[in-house]
């Protein structure tokens, strides 16, 4: 029984200094007690910074330090898979950044591996966890805008925005993909996780701005298996950050964002629907304004400004809890094999220009178009 989830983390560029380093720390039973960096410098730095005891000399130490039960793996992601599968294999439970890998054999090695050694394998897709989306994921539940035919989900963060600590990105073999990777995979991840499972997707990928030749405005076409089709697109040129997800539903519409609102947004969410209050769900009834008191809704939007919490927290006090209570993670390795599994697809969608269907073969090799 694990009463306290004691971490050892590999990587301490910037998502751990942004995100793992402060949600740690603010997770009563949790404290990082190892760090490992191949820039030992950095590490150092961490250590001062978060008050960590120990600077692990190399992977090894690290993983095999009796009193570390959790590994945090926020490396380059082509190094995810040998980490993995040294962490598991010395009993670690593995939060592992987004991509789960660089291909799907990597990724069906890592799941095999925690799965042999019993160990919890949860990917980074953190914005299953802002509270708006945990709300569109109840209104789809209970069906509240009808049969959902189309989506709408763009991302657009310039590449200089984020503060990066190394270029890895830059390298195609090393990240497996750009804007696809670090953009695309976690609106990927979002549309199954509200919709379900993809049927087949069309893609065009493109090279306009970045100074190196990668993707950076991606568009993924894709049929779900329940029937919706809809798009997805990336870009890592725009200034200004763009974030926003529709739904058209044949009784309702919901338009929401995670990380920013626009000048279009008033609020990170809004719900449009023509049924009466006693049909509408406390979450919108608490939040509708008519437009005189006396007035009960008469249909329209009910814009909702649901709590703004931290989704890196939320998403590791759920890794933590669920090793505490003996549970599995609630975004899996399986999870991080399907979302990998459309930017794959994707490229050989851009190469041989054309529809692709879901799943692949797990023998599908990765190719990474040039630009
Ligand atoms: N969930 C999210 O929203 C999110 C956001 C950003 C990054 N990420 C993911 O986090 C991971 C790291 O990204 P980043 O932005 O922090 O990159 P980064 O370049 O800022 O940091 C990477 C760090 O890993 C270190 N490193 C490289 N190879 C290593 C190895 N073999 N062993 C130990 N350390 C090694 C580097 O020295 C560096 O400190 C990637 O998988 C990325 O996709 C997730």
């Amino acid at each position: 029984m694990i009463k306290e989830v004691k971490f050892g983390i590999v990587g301490t560029g910037a998502i751990f200094a942004l995100s793992h380093a402060n949600a740690i720390k603010k997770i009563s039973n949790a404290s990082i007690l190892s760090i490992f960096d191949v820039n030992r410098d950095r590490a150092l730095e961490c250590s001062q910074k978060w008050q960590i005891p120990k600077v692990a000399k190399n992977l090894d130490e690290l993983i095999n330090d009796k009193n570390i039960n959790a590994i945090v793996i926020a490396t380059p992601n082509d190094t995810h898979k040998e980490i993995a599968i040294k962490a598991a294999n010395a009993g670690k439970h593995i939060f592992c950044e987004k991509p789960i890998s660089v291909n799907l054999q990597d990724a069906y090695q890592m799941i095999e591996s925690c799965n042999e050694n019993k160990v919890n394998l949860q990917i980074g897709f953190n914005q299953r966890y802002w509270s708006q989306v945990q709300i569109v994921k109840e209104l789809l539940e209970i069906n509240f805008i009808g049969k959902v035919h189309s989506f709408r989900s763009v991302y657009s963060e310039k590449w200089d925005a984020y503060p990066a600590t190394t270029q890895y990105r830059y390298n195609l073999e090393q990240s497996g993909g750009a804007t696809m990777v670090d953009l695309a995979v976690h609106r990927i991840d979002l549309i199954r996780y509200l919709l379900g499972e993809y049927k087949n997707i069309v893609a065009e990928l493109k090279h306009n701005e970045i100074p190196h030749k990668v993707d950076d405005n991606v568009y993924i076409l894709a049929n779900m298996q329940s029937g919706s089709t809809g798009v997805i697109s990336s870009d890592r040129f725009s200034p200004a950050i763009g974030d926003g997800t529709d739904l058209y539903g044949s009784e309702g519409a919901i338009h929401f964002v995670t990380e920013t609102i626009n000048p279009f947004h008033n609020v990170p969410l809004a719900v449009y629907t023509e049924k009466k209050l006693n049909e509408i769900p406390p979450i919108l009834k608490n939040n509708f304004y008519p437009s005189a008191w006396w007035k009960e809704f008469e249909g329209g939007w009910i814009t909702l400004q649901p709590e703004r919490k931290n989704p890196y927290e939320k998403e590791l006090m759920s890794f933590c809890n669920n090793i505490i209570e003996g549970k599995s993670v609630e975004v899996n390795g399986e999870d991080g094999l399907k979302a990998l599994e459309i930017i794959i697809a994707s490229y050989i969608s851009k190469k041989e220009k054309k529809w692709v269907d879901l799943p692949l073969d797990k023998n599908t090799k990765i190719e990474i178009p040039k630009y």
